[in-house]
């Protein structure tokens, strides 16, 4: 029997992403045709000016909490999981259907239909809720419980040995705005889970967490509202705001720990095989990218500059700067035309291609799920089949209100055992809906569900007390 050494420094734990499963309803609207039509939009607008062609629409009978028990069933088939083997269920919603209940309750009211009475009786479960943002908080909670979490090795009898314990970290939203608003066309329906523990055959995530939080009022939901209030443009400037300052912390951070420290003349995003954006609508990762590589370039600038910063400068020219301006107007006019100019450029268009533009595949096709979107962004890199052994990720998670996570992750040499998720192929099975069932749906006035259930977890009802009741259908 080995021997407990007090003295010996704990080895540094493997912790991180070891599988994922993706749940997205089985109908949709295209945004062009009826829709562009009826909204008076044109459809270059929502193909390119927003980057998105087609939103999952929720049925009937589905809600933040089915999707988010659906997934997690689908998680639990294909990572072989028993219930006992899950310790914690952490979920990151801002749609959750109760103001006090954790959804999570009812997710395992759900799995307990499936595993049996009393299943899940030893897990936790607890819900996140910071705008987009709080299943990465979930994530970064579970990651340094699963680093710390005791494992008996060799400690007593046989029947003492305990199989460690995993946890999971659930996205579940349905994305909602008022009908005919600007946000409506950055709708979306989906739920992903995380299944997080330590040696994961997926991505390892490096332990530096890079943060940013200011109070805004970019996005919020005030008790009893069914859809956002929504400061559109100015959500877009808190994310860049917040994004850059979670970079900055993260930049720190993870040189003073020695994981990235660049040379002269190099950048921070040199280090960084692809960067995943949270994913409110597919152009504002165009958006996020060209303010964090400009602001990375630069940095360098001072004693040697970056070889893309030379290379943007022969481009597009200088930067503008503050003393060559009289009034702060004339200033910004010329830093708007010189982002314009930067976001065209051929050095940045080459690294957006390189690192960034992969993640948005199934986003275009799905359009917003909040929470989960950033990790859409993960599984559209599976599914391009760009995920690649050794290379280091970037994330960049944003929530309104307003925070951001900058944290990265290296990929597992174990990647390629994880199974294919099969997503594009699902989403080509989807079913159109037309304008006015998605109308119907939208308002909460559909009486019956479009598509009949099967193989999934539904809502069969809310009783007068305003409990929801859940069925597996087979
Ligand atoms: N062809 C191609 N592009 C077009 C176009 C056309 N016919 N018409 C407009 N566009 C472009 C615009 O030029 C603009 O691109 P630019 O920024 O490069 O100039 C882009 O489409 C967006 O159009 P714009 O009119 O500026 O925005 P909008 O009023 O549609 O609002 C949001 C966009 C995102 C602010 C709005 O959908 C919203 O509030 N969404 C919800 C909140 C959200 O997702 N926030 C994100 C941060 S969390």
């Amino acid at each position: 029997m080995k021997k407990f050494d007090s003295k010996a420094k704990p080895a540094a734990q493997v912790v991180g992403i070891d599988d994922i499963s993706v749940y997205v309803p089985r109908l949709y609207l295209p945004l062009v045709g009826e829709f562009s039509r009826q909204r008076g939009i044109d459809p270059g607008k929502l193909l390119k000016g927003i980057g998105i062609e087609k939103m999952a629409v929720a049925d009937a009978h589905e809600d933040a909490a089915t999707m988010a028990a659906n997934a997690l069933l689908d998680l639990m088939r294909r990572s072989g999981l028993r219930p006992e083997d899950i310790d914690k269920i952490y979920v990151g919603t801002e749609s959750a259907p109760d103001e006090a209940k954790a959804l999570g309750t009812y997710v395992i009211g759900m799995m307990e239909q499936v595993y049996g009475k009393g299943s899940f009786h030893e897990c936790e479960t607890v819900e996140f809720k910071a705008a987009c943002i709080g299943t990465t908080f979930a994530l970064e909670s579970l990651c340094y419980w699963a680093a710390f979490q005791d494992r008996m090795e060799d400690g007593g009898a046989e029947g003492d040995l305990e199989r460690e314990k995993a946890g999971v970290v659930i996205a579940s939203d349905i994305a909602r705005y008022p009908l005919s608003s600007s946000g409506e066309y950055t709708q979306g329906a989906g739920s992903v889970a995380l299944l997080v523990k330590r040696d994961p055959r997926l991505l390892a995530i490096e332990q530096v967490w890079g943060a940013f939080s200011r109070d805004e009022n970019d996005f919020f939901r005030p008790m009893g509202c069914a859809t956002a209030v929504v400061n559109g443009k100015h959500s877009n400037q808190c994310y860049l705001d917040a994004v850059q300052g979670a970079f900055d912390s993260f930049a720190a951070r993870a040189g003073r720990r020695g994981i990235i420290r660049p040379p002269e003349g190099c950048c921070v995003t040199d280090f960084m095989d692809r960067i995943l954006f949270h994913i409110p609508y597919p152009r504002m990762i165009e958006y996020a990218s060209a303010a964090i590589f400009r602001h990375d370039w630069k940095r360098s600038s001072k004693r040697k500059k970056s070889r893309q910063q030379e290379a943007v400068e022969a481009e597009i020219g200088d930067e503008p700067l503050a003393e060559e301006f009289r009034d702060t107007g004339e200033l910004q006019a010329a830093e708007a035309d010189y982002s314009r100019r930067f976001s065209r450029s051929r050095t940045f268009l080459q690294a957006f291609e390189a690192k960034v533009k992969d993640t948005a595949l199934l986003s275009r096709q799905v359009g917003n799920i909040y929470t989960g979107s950033i990790y859409l962004g993960l599984a559209s890199l599976m599914e391009a089949q760009k995920l690649m052994p050794g290379e280091r990720l970037g994330f960049a998670a944003y929530g309104s209100g307003c925070s951001a996570l900058f944290f990265s992750a290296t990929v597992q040499p174990r990647a390629e055992e994880v199974a294919g998720l099969g997503l594009l192929q699902r989403l080509q099975e989807r079913r159109e809906v037309s304008l006015a069932d998605y109308e119907r749906l939208h308002e909460g006035k559909a009486e019956r569900s479009i598509l009949k259930p099967a193989g999934e977890f539904i809502l069969a009802g809310v009783d007068g007390q305003g409990y929801r009741h859940y069925e597996y259908i087979e």
